[in-house]
């Protein structure tokens, strides 16, 4: 492992998170007082020890933030049809206001598939394509979590957007992609400049050179690096990779020595991915009320 000097100033996401989650504890009081049980259903397919984790976590902030929880664990060898059979009966239950999917899913299940068959405003993951189309037209819906908490860990931390140039490595559903309309989006914590960069442009650090402000979204460990940072950007590292439960993050330590401001290698975007579902889950059950 390399050894660096940071020189960075740290963005935590643990602080905005936080504060979103208080605000959800909030509004789910508020909901509660008015007659209404805010309620966030969670499905686990399978026996991944990880993931089993991951969901409980969840429940259990679920249950500190005041939601009820129910929960359907299907074995690994569900079908297509179970998964769908779950996701219809929790979209046609009125009491149910979100729906979490905890994936990765078996292989042999289509997530994308399922995901059609969720009411797209229980879509607390905001991956829903009616909700990635609200969010192209800049409609209100669930906003897709990571992107989401993004927006929200440079605002708390007082980094400019409006008008910088952003460049965004990986256009993949999670993260890439609806990022750049998210920060393309005409308001004071957004109104960027976006460029996204794949694959397919190979001079890639020709872009990441230039950028204010650099988010790695691409899933290859170590895959940002000092010499593709400009001195004094601000660096979101996004993308990750699990071997287990070691966490690979795309940029490479290091590049602290170059930028002027950058998300920890852990406990960064990861608390405002999780704080965005429950801000999901709360907004969908006021919507409930108050459509
Ligand atoms: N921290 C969190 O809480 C959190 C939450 C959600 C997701 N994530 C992470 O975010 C990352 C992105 O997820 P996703 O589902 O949006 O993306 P994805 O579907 O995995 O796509 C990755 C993107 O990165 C690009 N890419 C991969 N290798 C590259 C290379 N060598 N050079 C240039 N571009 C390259 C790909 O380009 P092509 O399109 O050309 O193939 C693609 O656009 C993943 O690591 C995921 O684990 C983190």
């Amino acid at each position: 492992m390399s050894r660096s000097t940071t020189t960075a100033r740290l963005l935590p996401g643990g602080p905005v998170a936080d504060q979103i989650l208080a605000e959800v504890a909030g509004d789910v009081r508020a909901l509660r007082a008015a007659g209404v049980n805010p309620s966030l259903a969670t499905v686990l397919v399978g026996d991944d020890d990880a993931s089993a984790g991951y969901i409980r976590i969840k429940q259990r902030q679920a249950a500190d933030l005041g939601f009820a929880s129910p929960h359907v664990h299907l074995p690994a060898s569900a079908s297509q049809a179970d998964l769908h059979a779950v996701l219809a009966d929790f979209s046609a239950d009125g009491s149910v206001h979100g729906v979490l999917v905890q994936h990765p899913i078996p292989a042999h299940l289509d997530y994308d598939r399922a995901l059609e068959v969720l009411a797209p405003d229980k879509d607390v993951d905001g991956m829903h394509p009616v909700n990635m189309g609200r969010l192209a037209l800049g409609l209100p819906g669930p906003l897709p979590c990571t992107p989401a908490g993004i927006e929200a860990l440079l605002a708390y931390h007082g980094v400019p957007v409006a008008g910088r140039e952003v460049v965004i490595l990986g256009r993949g559903a999670t993260l890439g992609r609806p990022l750049a309309m998210l920060l393309a989006q005409k308001r004071p914590t957004a109104n960027a400049a976006v460029t996204v960069v794949h694959t397919g442009v190979a001079d890639w650090p020709r872009y990441t050179r230039r950028a204010e402000i650099l988010v790695a979204a691409a899933g290859v460990p170590g895959i940002v690096r000092p010499e593709h940072v400009r001195p004094g950007a601000v660096v979101v590292g996004g993308g990750v990779r699990y071997e287990g439960r070691r966490l690979l993050p795309d940029v490479d330590e290091s590049c602290a020595e170059v930028a002027g401001a950058i998300t920890p290698r852990v406990g960064g975007v990861g608390p405002t991915t999780v704080a965005m579902l429950f801000r999901n889950a709360v907004r969908a059950a006021g919507r409930a009320v108050r459509p």
